[in-house]
Parts: structure tokens; sequence; C-alpha cells
């Protein structure tokens, strides 16, 4: 939905969110002299740095630069959009957006019909479990009680033709608007009929708590035995992802889980894990992706050990990697989805295997392990020489020698086997896998590239440019870059309302001026931008490498912070846990440094 922003609007929200009281909820804020001072959210620091002035209403932080007033600096928090960190202000201060009914009011006014017939639908089908037997048996039998049916607000579709459709046109629903929405088919004989019967319902909703789809299961072994909602004007099966409402409110953001099925999820929420998704049966888009690192920093795969759920893990791990996200690897034994595993064996066994979740590098040499047996001699060599590869791979000897010596008790092979295959690769490889000098990494950790991070300014502020020059420019660069991945908050917002136009096919011409108006954007900003130095004859090339710049960039930087930990860790006496995330840190800056090829 979109709502219209005005300055009455951004003033309401800046006079009743008061900045001190929401920092507050994030940072340990302290009275120093007119202002308040606390430790930055936006760096590591031991010495506050970051101030908020109350009187004027906006952050600063001294140590990091970062500043802004209650919208930015949400929108850096929470890492979401200009628009939805005004609709989270909004929900928080119970401030009533308006509608925008200029914008496309057709489709606005056609999805809001959806969203409102599929809360009538979820309700009606949350009423009619209480009414079967039957169903809410299976439910029962399968240990959900109520609360979780409530939470997840489960329901259940009766064993009729049409008591959805016949209710539905009891609210004023027409037919064709109902088929369109997927909640009714057409027969061959032209009669309507529900889509979803005798099933149980699973409503689909996302992180703006909008009913978007439905997910239905038969209640015996028949076929097929999840019936989902076909795509329709809200519901995009590889853009959403089940669960996505409840984590975006309650899990802590820290972990997140990706797991195959809708009772998946529900199994471990009812045991206390509310941090995990899953991919609505399809195998795992990149926009999946962008929505698992918007909602946790650690990511883990835990599909079902059948070899269906080998392969999508195989492949999801592809899609995460692509998107700069390194996922830890869940599986579980007696191949166990989630669920049956939590049922049979509970929370507490499932949390061990989550910790002991196998990393990139883990799971590769378990791969590697299947294709041979290790009881014949060939199989072990082969093996053998096979792990060592992967093994080579690990720069740190001390890491290196952590992981042939895990190796070597895991599967029962000799340690100097896989040692001296090392060494044979090692002197076969010499050139090609050299070590990264370690004085570059404290080069890079001392001396902040001050030439990259003006080359990321620059290069955003040239890439906001093309984009307004044409909605060409702007799809070619959207496909790479997405708003929230711009460092300026300016070109994030630009870009984002950009987005927006472009959606509702909208003419963008006036949106400096009116991004100007509302104070959203500065003078100086806007000037900068008006300096037309584009090359509109080789745009698509400048684009290109305008694209590579910031994804570079952005690499470096996950790069620093790494080496940062690395250093900190550069003691003796390391603990099992140090070791074990000292292990996990080089290997990512491995394959950061092979993204950015620099280690040859
Ligand atoms: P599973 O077959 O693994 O089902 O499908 P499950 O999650 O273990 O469900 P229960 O425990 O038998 O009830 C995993 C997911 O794949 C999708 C659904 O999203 C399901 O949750 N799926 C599966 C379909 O969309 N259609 C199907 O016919 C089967
Ligand atoms: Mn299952």
């Amino acid at each position: 939905m979109s709502y219209v922003i005005n300055d009455e609007v951004l003033n309401e929200i800046r006079d009743k969110a008061e900045i001190v009281d929401l920092i507050s909820e994030y940072v340990d804020l302290k009275k120093s002299g007119s202002n308040y001072m606390g430790l930055c959210p936006f760096h590591s620091e031991k010495t506050p740095s970051f101030s908020v002035s109350q009187s004027k209403g906006i952050f600063h932080c001294f140590g990091c630069g970062v500043g802004g007033d209650q919208i930015t600096f949400i929108m850096k928090r929470e890492n979401l959009g200009f628009r939805e960190s005004i609709e989270f202000l909004a929900d928080k201060y119970n401030i009533v957006l308006q509608e925008n009914t200029n914008v496309n009011k057709e489709i606005t006014d056609k999805k809001n019909r959806a969203y409102s017939a599929n809360k009538e639908a979820a309700k009606f089908y949350f009423n009619n479990l209480r009414k079967s037997k039957n169903a809410y048996n299976y439910l029962l039998r399968r240990n959900i009680d109520h609360k979780t049916i409530t939470r997840f607000a489960i329901g259940y579709a009766p064993d009729s033709w049409d008591s959805l459709y016949k209710y539905l046109k009891g609210l004023g629903y027409k037919d064709e608007e109902l088929e369109e929405f997927n909640l009714i088919t057409k027969t061959k004989n032209g009669n309507y009929i529900d889509r979803f019967r005798n099933r149980i319902i699973f409503p689909i909703i996302n992180y703006k708590s909008k009913v978007i789809g439905f997910g239905g299961r038969v209640l015996d072994d028949s076929l097929p035995k999840y019936l989902n909602t076909r795509d329709t004007i809200v519901f995009n099966k590889g853009k959403n992802l089940y669960n996505l409402n409840l984590v975006s409110k309650e899990s802590n953001r820290k972990k997140i889980i990706l797991v195959e099925g809708y009772m998946d999820v529900i199994s471990l929420y009812k045991s206390g894990i509310n941090y995990s998704v899953a991919s609505l049966g399809t195998a795992l888009t990149e926009d999946q992706a962008e929505l698992i690192k918007r909602y946790g920093e650690e990511v883990y795969i835990c599909y079902d050990g059948d070899s269906a759920g080998i392969r999508a893990t195989k492949r999801a791990i592809d899609v995460l990697i692509s998107k700069n996200i390194s996922p830890k690897i869940v599986n579980l034994k007696e191949g166990l989805d989630p669920d049956d595993y939590i049922e049979k064996y509970g929370k507490f066994n499932f949390e061990v295997e989550l910790k002991e979740g196998l990393n990139y590098l883990d799971y590769k040499i378990v791969k590697i392990k299947e294709n041979y047996n290790l009881e014949t001699s060939e199989g072990l060599s082969k093996f053998t020489s096979e792990a060592a590869k992967v093994l080579a791979g690990v720069k740190n000897p001390i890491e290196q020698d952590v992981y042939i010596d895990k190796v070597a008790r895991k599967y029962n092979v000799s340690k100097d086997a896989i040692t001296s295959y090392i060494s044979i690769l090692n002197k076969n490889n010499k050139f090609k896998f050299k070590n990264i000098s370690q004085e570059k990494d404290k080069e890079i950790i001392t001396k902040i590239d001050k030439n990259f991070i003006e080359a990321r300014q620059k290069a955003e502020l040239q890439i906001i440019k093309y984009a307004l020059y044409s909605e060409q420019n702007y799809e070619a660069i959207y496909e790479y870059i997405k708003p929230h991945e711009f460092k300026s908050i300016n070109c994030r917002i630009i870009f984002e309302e950009l987005t927006e136009i472009y959606n509702a096919h909208e003419d963008a011409k006036n949106i400096l001026d009116n991004l100007k108006e509302k104070k959203l954007i500065d003078d100086l900003f806007i000037k900068e931008l008006k300096y037309a130095d584009i090359d509109i004859y080789n745009s698509e090339a400048v684009i290109k490498e305008l694209i590579s710049t910031i994804i570079k960039d952005e690499l470096e930087e996950n790069r620093n912070k790494i080496l940062i930990e690395i250093k900190s860790l550069d003691k003796d006496n390391l603990s099992q846990e140090e070791i074990l995330r000292l292990k996990e840190l080089i290997e990512k800056l491995n394959e950061l440094n092979t993204k950015l090829k620099i280690s040859q």
C-alpha cells in the first residue's frame, strides 16, 4: 500500500516520536550538557561519541559521522526503507497514515480488495476449524495446541464445494475478483467452486500483517499433499517467505533458520524457536535470499534430510553465497525434517544441532564423503585426496590444523595422509594459492582507505544521476542494487522513491522537487545531483562500472569487519569457542578474498 507522505505527516512523526525516547530503546543514553550521549549503534566503540539532541530532534555520531532524524535512525537501525520506516514509526506512535489515492488507484484498490477478501477467507477458515472435529483432532494429533493454532491463524476449509464462495459472495465480493485472487476456481461447466476443500489451511501473512495467500494440507495421504495459492496481485511465491510476519516482529534477528515447510516453522515456533521461515515449496530465489538477509544475521539452512532436501540445500547455498551470505547447514539425523525432529528429540537437542551446524566447508566434506565408501582402501584414498583439496584452501596454518584434526578423527583417516596430500597440493599450487600478505591486512585495518569511501560515495551519487535520467537506466541498476543497499541515506531515499514511482507506472520528473519540498533531502545534495555530468551515450557501460564499484566496496567493507574481529582474536589461550569463531572468520575471509580476487 502506498501512503501520502507530506510535510504534515513528517512533522507529526518528528513531533510524536520523541527522539531521546525512541533512540533509548536501542542505545543506553546519558544526559551530558544539553545533549544525550551513548555508544554508537552503527560502529563499534568503547567511549561514547554518539550524541542525541532533544531540542533539535537529531542524532549525530562524532566517531563515524552518521547522523539524521528519527526516520533515518530507523532506516539504518531496522534496515528498513524510507517508506517502511515511516510506517514503522506511524504504527509505533499511533499516527494514522492516509492512503495515497493518486498513485495507481486502480491497482491499489484491487490489492486492498485482495487483502480484505483473503482476511475474510482466513477468518472463515479459522472459525470452521472449531466446527470440524476431524480437522481439529488432526491438529491435536500433531501436537498443535490451541495457542499455536491462534498464533498462526490455522484454519480448515470445509469438505464442501462452495462454502467459502457463498460466504464471500454474501459479503459482497464478485465472482471475477474471487477467481482472480485464487480463492475460487471455475469448473468446466462454468460453476465456481472453492479452491481449498477439506484441507487444513495455513494463511501466509506478509511482514505488514496482510494475508497474501494460503497453503492447504490434506488430512490423509491423498495427493497433492499441499495446495498453495497461485501467484496473484498480492502473492508472489518467490518473493515471500512463510512466517516473515512473526519473524519480523518477534525474533531478535540474530539467527534465522530456513526450512522447507509450514509444519516445520510451526513446530519450531511452538517449541520456542521463533526465528524460522519456510520458502513456500519453491527452490530458494534471490529475492527470498534478500529477505533472509534483512531479517537475520546468521543464516541456517535446515531442509529435510531426504535427497530432495539435499539437492535443495545445495541450491540454496549457491543462492545465499551469491548474496554474500555464508549459511550454516544443519543436517538432521535419520533424514528427519525439523518438525519430526522436534517431536522426537525436543528443542534442546535441536538447538544443539543448530550449534553444531556445518559451515560451508564442513558441508563440502560431508558431501564428498557420501560419494565414497570409506571401508575400502580405494574409497578412503579418494576421499582423503578430495578432502585435502578442500582443506588446502584453508589459509591459516593453525586453523588448517584444527580442521585436519577434525576430519581425521571424524572419518578415521590418517592425519599424516591428509597433511601430505596438502603439502603436495601446496607445492603444485604455490603460485595459485598464495597467502594474503599479513602486512597488507594490517594496513587495511589501521588505515581505513579514505579513497575507497570516497569512491563509493561518488559511485552512488553518479548512479543515482543515471537512475534519474531514464527508467531503463533505473531498471538496469535495480537488477543489482536494491534501495537499502545504498550507503548514502539521500541516495537511498531517492532510489526508493523512484522504485515506488516506477512501480506505479508514473512519471519521475518532479521527484527531486517533491523530495526537496518535503525537506527529505537537502538542497546541497540536490544541487549536486542536478549537475549533469552523465554520459548518456555510454550509460550502459558506465552503469556497469559504477555497480561494480559499489558491490566491490560492499565486499571490502565486510572484509574489513572480519579482519578487525580476527585481529581481536589474535592472542594466546583462545577458548574452544574462540577457536571456532576464528575458524569461521577465516573461512568467510577466504570466500571474500576469492570474490575480490585479491589473494592472487
Ligand atoms: P513436505 O512434503 O516435506 O511436507 O513438503 P512437510 O512440511 O513435512 O509437511 P507434513 O509434515 O507432511 O505436514 C515441504 C513443503 O513443500 C511444499 C509445502 O510448502 C510444504 O510445507 N509442498 C509440498 C507443496 O507445496 N506441495 C506439495 O504437494 C508438497
Ligand atoms: Mn513434516
